[in-house]
C-alpha cells in the first residue's frame, strides 16, 4: 500500500504527502513541482507506546510534526523520521531531501512558519549544531525553539518553556541519544501555572521589540 495526498504549506506551495508505512526506505524522490513529505494515515498508524506523545494540545487528536534539516543535519533527521514512523507519529518532512547544500535559515523559517500558522503543532529541526536552526526559528513571531541534546532539557523545553520546536545538531549528538531526547520531548506537555506567566513575558518582550 502506497497512498498519496496533497496539501499546501503556508505559502501555498504543494506538498505531496506519502504514506510510507511498511515502506523499507524513507528516501523518496521529489515529483516535479512538489516537495515530497511523509505521513502516516490514521488507518495505518502503528501502536503508540504509552506516554510517547501527549495529545492534549489537540483534544486527543494526534499531534502533527513538521520536520526539517539542512544537508549537514540530514542523516540525523532521517533517523528521527524513522523513529517517528516506528512510534506511529504523523509528520511531514520539509527538506532537505538530499546532500545538496541548503542554507539552514531557509529550512528553519519554513518549519517555523508552518508551526506558527497552526498547520503543525510541533517542529523538529536538525543542522550541524542545532544552533542556527534555533536562532532562525526564534525570529518567527510566537515561536519558541530550543536546542536540546539531553532528555531533561527536552522535557523542560515543553513543561517550562512551551517550546513548539526543538533543534538538534548532527555533529553534537548520536542517533540513539537523539531518539531518547525526542521521546522525552514528545512525552511532555506545557505545565502552565507560573510557567504560563513567564512564557507570556517572553511574548511581551517579543512584541515590544518588534514594535521598536
Ligand atoms: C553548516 O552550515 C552549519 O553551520 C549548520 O549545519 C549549523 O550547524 C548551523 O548552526
Amino acid at each position: 500500500m502506497f497512498a498519496h495526498a496533497e496539501q499546501t504549506d503556508s505559502r501555498g506551495r504543494a506538498i505531496r504527502l506519502v504514506n510510507i508505512y511498511r515502506q523499507p526506505h524513507l528516501s523518496l524522490a521529489s515529483g516535479a513541482g512538489h516537495r515530497v513529505a511523509l505521513f502516516l494515515s490514521a488507518e495505518h498508524k502503528v501502536a503508540r507506546p504509552s506516554g510517547a506523545l501527549s495529545s492534549s494540545s489537540r483534544g486527543g487528536q494526534a499531534t502533527r510534526i513538521a520536520l526539517g534539516s539542512d544537508d549537514i543535519g540530514l542523516p540525523l533527521k532521517n533517523v528521527l523520521a524513522e523513529y517517528l514512523t516506528e512510534l506511529g507519529i504523523e509528520f511531514v518532512d520539509l527538506g532537505a531531501r538530499d546532500e545538496t547544500p541548503v542554507d539552514y535559515p531557509d529550512i528553519a523559517v519554513a518549519v517555523a512558519r508552518e508551526v506558527r500558522d497552526g498547520k503543525f503543532e510541533r517542529g523538529i529541526l536538525v543542522c550541524g549544531t542545532g544552533l542556527g536552526m534555533a536562532i532562525t526559528a526564534n525570529k518567527v513571531r510566537g515561536i519558541r525553539a530550543a536546542t536540546v541534546h539531553d532528555a531533561y532539557s527536552a522535557e523542560r523545553a515543553r513543561k517550562s518553556n512551551d517550546a513548539q520546536i526543538i533543534t538538534m545538531g548532527s555533529r553534537v549528538i548520536g542517533p540513539e541519544a537523539a531518539k531518547t531526547v525526542l521521546q522525552a520531548w514528545l512525552g511532555s506537555d506545557f505545565q502552565g501555572g507560573n510557567s504560563a506567566r513567564k512564557v507570556s513575558k517572553i511574548s511581551a518582550v517579543e512584541e515590544q521589540e518588534l514594535a521598536r
